[in-house]
């Protein structure tokens, strides 16, 4: 059946390899994107898939959007809070702005994200809500106060939403990345990056593809008992 997919910070980065995976699939995709305007054009140049801006830490902003996508492409059966940002700071450098940028994109972003969706899914019957977390959500992280608190924070709604979407035929999970060779993590301090993949078992940096596989399959009809989850992709980084 053919579904539509909403994916947030879906034209660059990990969220692009999302849409591209979920359009392979045979949705419809609605990609977001918060700013760059030109990235977004070649985006949808590239693939077909269309973009929409807005910014996931306004309540208000993110509820329109989503209307104009559900009024363009249909109603949302699978939305995937993927936007996220860095603010990287020791504790003791971290300012309040820094604090408050991360919660309001990443932590914020994704109430606003579902929360818009999730009465036409519980109308429906079925939905499939994925976030995506982190493995720093999972172990924490020098200079990411901020982040690992967002990311932990995604796996408590995606365990609570579950319980609360089950009997509505959705489902809510977590993909946790480990490092992916994005912007986000290639503008980490060459030296540190270095160290990082020092410690990780597989020797490399993951592929934005190996979550978007990861997704696709939790977004598909055929994962319906699989809720409230978290699926590691770290190439043995980390383990719960
Ligand atoms: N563990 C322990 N100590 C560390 C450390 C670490 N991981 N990283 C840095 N330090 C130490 C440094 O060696 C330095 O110590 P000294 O003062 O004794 O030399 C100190 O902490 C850092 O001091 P600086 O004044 O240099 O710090 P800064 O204010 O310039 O900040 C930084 C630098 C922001 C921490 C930078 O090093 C950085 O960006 N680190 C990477 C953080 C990181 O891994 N972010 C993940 C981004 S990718 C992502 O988030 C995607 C995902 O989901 C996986």
């Amino acid at each position: 059946m053919a579904r539509t997919a909403l994916v947030t910070g879906g034209s660059r980065g990990i969220g692009a390899a999302i849409s591209q995976a979920l359009k392979a699939q045979g949705c419809t995709v609605a990609a977001t994107y918060a700013g760059n305007d030109e990235a977004a054009a070649k985006f949808t140049e590239e693939t077909g898939i269309k973009t929409y801006k807005w910014n996931v830490g306004s309540y208000e902003d993110s509820a329109a959007g989503i209307a104009k996508v559900e009024e363009e492409l249909g109603p949302i059966d699978i939305v995937v809070a993927n936007a996220g940002i860095t603010r990287d700071a020791p504790f003791h450098k971290m300012t309040p702005q820094q604090w408050q940028e991360v919660i309001d994109t990443n932590l914020t972003g994704v109430f606003n994200t579902v929360h818009p969706v999730w009465p036409g899914m519980r109308e429906r019957k079925f939905g499939r809500v994925i976030v995506i977390s982190s493995i720093n959500g999972q172990k924490g992280q020098f200079a990411q106060v901020n982040y690992a608190a967002t990311k932990a924070g995604d796996l408590g709604i995606v365990k609570s939403l579950a319980q609360e979407g089950a009997r509505a035929g959705i489902t809510a999970n977590a993909v946790c990345p480990g490092y992916i060779a994005t912007e986000m993590v290639m503008a980490v301090p060459e030296k540190v990056r270095e160290s990082i993949i020092g410690q990780i078992p597989a020797g490399r940096l993951g592929e934005p593809e190996e979550i978007a596989r990861c997704v696709a399959f939790l977004a598909s009809d055929d994962s319906g008992f699989i809720n409230g989850s978290t699926i590691s992709a770290n190439g043995a980084q980390f383990f719960v």
